[in-house]
C-alpha cells in the first residue's frame, strides 16, 4: 500500500472528521522515506554517511568561527546542524509542556514551523481545496485571505465578530450554515485587528455551534497573542482546550501558536501546530504535516529553535514575560484613558496588540493625513476603521498619538 494510503486509513479509522476534511493534496501527502528519514535511522550508526551536512566526521558540528563566535552558551550542534524534520525534539516536548499547563485534552506533540504563517499555510495545504468553505473572522487578519483564499483556493466566508459594537453570539451558528461539504473555521483570540477576547460566556454559543456542526470541520485556533489579555473575566486560555471533547466524527481542532509574540521573538520565526487528537490519527496527521513541510521548507532554522528552547528552560523566563506583559498593559491602559478623555470611540478591545477605531470619513485619507503629521496607523477601509498598534508605541507617545487622532478624526466628520 502507498504510504499516503496507510496514513489515510489511520485517519479515517480514528478521526473521521479529519479524514473528511483532507484536501486532495492532503490525501496525497506522506512523509517520504528519503534522506532525513534514513539519516534519523542511522543516527547511532558508527559511520553515518547519510545526511549532506559537514561535520567533524563523528556527528559534531564544524561551523565557521565567523558564525560560531556569535553563538554563545548554546550547543553548536543544536544551532549549526540540521534540526530534525518537525523540529528540535526537546523544543517540541518543552512547548508541549508549556501548553499542557492550560489543559489536558488530547494533543499531538507541537510540530515546529517557520513562524505561525507557515503553520497556517501548511494547514491550508492539508485541508483546503476549491470545495472547502473557509470561515474567517471579520474584522480579521488580512493574511488569512491570502493563505486560505488566494493561495489554497478555498471559498471564503466571513463571520462578524461584533454586531453593532457588541460580540455577536449568533455569528458562528449562522456562518457554519454556509458549509456545503466540509469546512475550515478560524478562531483568533486575542484578535488581530480587533484586540478583543470574549468572556467564556460570550464564547459559549460559538463553541456549542461548532460542536453541533452537521458538516465535518477543522477548527484552527490561531493563538498568536496568547497571554496578552489585560482585563479579568475574559478567556485566559485558547478555545482549543475547550473543544478538546469535540466529537471526532464532526470536528478536528488544531492549535497554531508560537514564539513570535508570546516570547517576543518576532524575527525568530518559530511557530507550532498541534492537532487536538492523539494515538494513530495524531501520528498520521503529524506525518502528513511533516511531509508537507518537507516539500516546502524542509526543516526550520535550528538556531532560532535552539534559542526558544533555551528561553523555555530559563528559570528567569516567567519574570521576563511578566515584565513584557506589564509594559504592554501600561500602554493598553494609557491608550484606553487617552481615548476616553478625547472622546474617541473604539470597537471593544481588551487584549493583544491593537485597537480598532471606527471613523466616519475615508480611513485611507485619514491614514495619509496622520502620516503627514508623523503618525503611522493602518487603514481598514472595508471596516471603515483604522488600527492602532499600541504594542509598538512608547508610553510617553500615546497622548501625542491620541491628540493627532483627535485632530484628524474631527476634521473628517
Ligand atoms: C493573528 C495572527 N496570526 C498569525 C500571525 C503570524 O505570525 P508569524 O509572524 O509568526 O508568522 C500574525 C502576525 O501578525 C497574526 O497577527
Amino acid at each position: 500500500m502507498h504510504p499516503s494510503q496507510i496514513l489515510n486509513t489511520a485517519i479515517e479509522t480514528h478521526h473521521p472528521a479529519a479524514a473528511a476534511c483532507l484536501s486532495a493534496l492532503g490525501r496525497r501527502m506522506f512523509f517520504p522515506i528519503g534522506i532525513p528519514a534514513q539519516a534519523a535511522q542511522a543516527k547511532s550508526a558508527k559511520i553515518n554517511a547519510t545526511i549532506g551536512q559537514l561535520t567533524n566526521g563523528h556527528g559534531a558540528a564544524l561551523p565557521l568561527a565567523a558564525i560560531a563566535d556569535h553563538l554563545r552558551d548554546i550547543s553548536l550542534e543544536d544551532t549549526t546542524l540540521y534540526s530534525p524534520q518537525g523540529g528540535n525534539k526537546a523544543l517540541r516536548a518543552a512547548w508541549g509542556e508549556h501548553l499542557a499547563k492550560k489543559g489536558d485534552g488530547p494533543m499531538t506533540s507541537p510540530f515546529c514551523t517557520v513562524g505561525l504563517t507557515h503553520g497556517l499555510s501548511l494547514l491550508a495545504d492539508l485541508f483546503v481545496d476549491n470545495d472547502t468553505d473557509v470561515i474567517l473572522p471579520s474584522p480579521g487578519w488580512g493574511n488569512y485571505d491570502h493563505i486560505f483564499g488566494v493561495k489554497a483556493g478555498g471559498r471564503i466566508h466571513r463571520y462578524p465578530v461584533f454586531d453593532d459594537g457588541i460580540f455577536d453570539p449568533n455569528a458562528m451558528s449562522t456562518a457554519l450554515e454556509k458549509i456545503q461539504n466540509k469546512g475550515v473555521v478560524l478562531l483568533n483570540f486575542p484578535g488581530n485587528p480587533t484586540g478583543y477576547t470574549p468572556t467564556p460566556e460570550q464564547l459559549a454559543p460559538w463553541l456549542e455551534a461548532i460542536r453541533n456542526c452537521e458538516k465535518p470541520i477543522v477548527v484552527i485556533c490561531d493563538d498568536a497573542y496568547a497571554g496578552f489579555v489585560y482585563e479579568p473575566g475574559h478567556l485566559d486560555r485558547s478555545p482549543f482546550h475547550d473543544l478538546a471533547d469535540a466529537d471526532p466524527n464532526r470536528v478536528l481542532t488544531v492549535k497554531v501558536d508560537g514564539a513570535t509574540k508570546e516570547l517576543c521573538f518576532f524575527g525568530g520565526r518559530v511557530g507550532f501546530v498541534s492537532f487536538g487528537t492523539s494515538g494513530e490519527a495524531g501520528q498520521a496527521l503529524d506525518t502528513k504535516i511533516k511531509g508537507m513541510a518537507r516539500a516546502t521548507v524542509s526543516t526550520g532554522p535550528a538556531v532560532s529553535q535552539a534559542l526558544v528552547l533555551s528561553a523555555l528552560n530559563s528559570p528567569d523566563l516567567a519574570k521576563q514575560q511578566a515584565d513584557i506583559f506589564a509594559l504592554s498593559l501600561k500602554r493598553y491602559r494609557s491608550l484606553k484613558r487617552c481615548l476616553a478623555e478625547a472622546k474617541i470611540d473604539t470597537l471593544p478591545f481588551n487584549s493583544g496588540f491593537f485597537a480598532l477605531i471606527p471613523v466616519k470619513g475615508d480611513p485611507e485619507t485619514l491614514r495619509l493625513n496622520l502620516l503627514n503629521d508623523g503618525v503611522g496607523v493602518v487603514a481598514f477601509p472595508q471596516h471603515g476603521a483604522i488600527r492602532v498598534a499600541f504594542s509598538s508605541i512608547a508610553n510617553d507617545d500615546i497622548p501625542k498619538l491620541v491628540n493627532a487622532l483627535a485632530k484628524h478624526i474631527e476634521r473628517q466628520i
